[in-house]
C-alpha cells in the first residue's frame, strides 16, 4: 500500500471522524501500528441488506468460473461479483470474508491493541426472510424471500454456530482469544416458535495479538471493567439510531472501551453504523474513527459525533423496553 494513500487519523484529543466506504478498503490504508482497539459489530449473517444492492446468482457464478462449493472466493473477488458482506450465499463464505477483513487490520493494530467484535447467531433455513435494509420496526420492513443451498451442518431448523465458526477462523489466523463474553438481552421479544427457547444472547468476543515470541501482552484496565468481572454482562438492547437496528448499547460497550483503549488512544469502529462506539470513545477521552459504506448511516455517524446524539436514545436504554435488536429467524 502507498504511503499516499494512508488515511489520516485524528491526532487531536477527543476527536473523532468518519470515512465512508468498505472498511475492506479503508482497513488497508491505515498508517502501520496507530490503533489502540477495534470494536465493532459486523453484519450479521443472512439477516439484513444495510439498503446494499446483493448478487443473488454469485454462488452459480463462482461455480461457472470453475469454483467448487467446498472452496471460498475471496472477498475481493465476492465484491467483484456484487457481493455484499452479510449476504454471502453460504455461511462458511461470510466467516472467511469476516475473517479477512480483521486480516487487514492487523497490520494497523498496536502490538499491545485489542479487538472486541460483537456477532450474533442465525438460524438456517432453506428459504429465509432479509430485511431489506436497516430500518428497526417489526411490521413495516421490506423482506426479502431467498433460497440458500443446504448440505453439510445447513440444515433446516439449524442454530449455526456462526460467533464459534468465526472465532476459530480467527485462532487460525494466529489472533489470541482471550474472552468470549455474553451479552444477555433480557428485553428480546417472544418468537412463535413452539420447540426451543428464544435467542437471548449475543457474543463478543475478545482477540489480542498473538506475539512472535512469549505470551500475549496488551493494554488492560481491570478497574474498568463491570462488577464483579464475569464474562457475561446484562445489558439491554437498545433502540435504533437514526433508523439503524443495530446501535451498540453504550453500557454494553462503555467497560471495553474503558478497560481496553488508553486515554488519548486510538478506537477504531469499521462497521460503525451511526457512530455509537465513536461516540462513547470521545465522551471518556479517546481519539476515534469509523467506517462505514452507507451514506445514510455514514451521515448519521458524523453527525452523532458532532455532539448530537440526543440524551433520550440514553434513556431509552435504562427503560427495559421490549426490543429486538437483531432477529434471528425459525
Ligand atoms: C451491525 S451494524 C453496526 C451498528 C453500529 N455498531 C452502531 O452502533 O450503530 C453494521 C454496519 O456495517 C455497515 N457495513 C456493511 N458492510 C460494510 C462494509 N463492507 N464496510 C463498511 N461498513 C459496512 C452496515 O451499513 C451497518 O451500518
Amino acid at each position: 500500500m502507498e504511503n499516499s494513500e494512508e488515511i489520516s487519523i485524528p491526532r487531536q484529543k477527543q476527536v473523532a471522524e468518519v470515512c465512508e466506504g468498505d472498511a475492506y478498503d479503508l482497513l488497508g490504508k491505515l498508517p502501520p501500528e496507530s490503533v489502540d482497539l477495534i470494536i465493532t459489530s459486523p453484519p450479521y449473517w443472512g439477516l439484513r441488506t444495510y439498503g446494499l444492492s446483493h448478487n443473488e446468482e454469485i454462488l452459480n457464478e463462482w461455480l461457472a468460473e470453475g469454483g467448487s462449493k467446498e472452496q471460498v472466493p475471496p472477498y475481493d473477488w465476492y465484491r467483484m461479483h456484487g457481493g455484499c458482506l452479510g449476504m454471502e450465499p453460504l455461511p462458511e463464505w461470510y466467516v472467511a470474508n469476516l475473517a479477512e477483513f480483521f486480516q487487514r487490520g492487523a497490520a494497523a493494530l498496536k502490538p499491545g491493541g485489542s479487538v472486541w467484535v460483537n456477532i450474533g447467531d442465525t438460524y438456517f433455513a432453506r428459504w429465509s426472510s432479509i430485511r431489506l435494509d436497516g430500518r428497526q420496526g417489526l411490521g413495516d420492513n421490506p423482506r426479502m424471500r431467498r433460497k440458500t443451498p443446504m448440505g453439510g451442518f445447513r440444515q433446516e431448523k439449524q442454530l449455526l454456530l456462526i460467533p464459534a465458526r468465526f472465532a476459530i477462523a480467527m485462532q487460525e489466523n494466529r489472533w489470541i482469544l482471550r474472552n468470549d463474553v455474553i451479552w444477555e438481552k433480557r428485553n428480546v421479544p417472544p418468537r412463535p416458535e413452539k420447540d426451543r427457547l428464544r435467542l437471548a444472547h449475543e457474543h463478543f468476543f475478545h482477540f489480542v495479538k498473538r506475539p512472535k515470541e512469549g505470551r500475549a501482552k496488551y493494554y488492560y484496565d481491570m478497574t474498568a471493567v463491570e462488577d464483579g468481572a464475569r464474562d457475561v454482562v446484562t445489558v439491554n438492547a437498545a433502540p435504533g439510531s437514526d433508523g439503524h437496528s443495530a446501535t451498540f448499547p453504550t453500557k454494553l460497550i462503555e467497560p471495553r472501551i474503558l478497560s481496553s483503549c488508553p486515554p488519548n488512544g486510538l478506537v477504531l469502529d469499521p462497521f460503525c453504523g451511526t457512530g455509537r462506539a465513536l461516540s462513547v470513545a470521545v465522551k471518556n477521552g479517546r481519539r476515534a474513527l469509523g467506517f462505514e459504506i452507507t451514506p445514510h448511516f455514514s451521515k448519521s455517524a458524523r453527525k452523532n459525533i458532532a455532539g448530537k446524539v440526543s440524551a433520550h436514545e440514553e434513556e431509552q436504554e435504562e427503560t427495559g423496553e421490549v426490543f429486538e435488536r437483531r432477529d434471528a429467524l425459525f
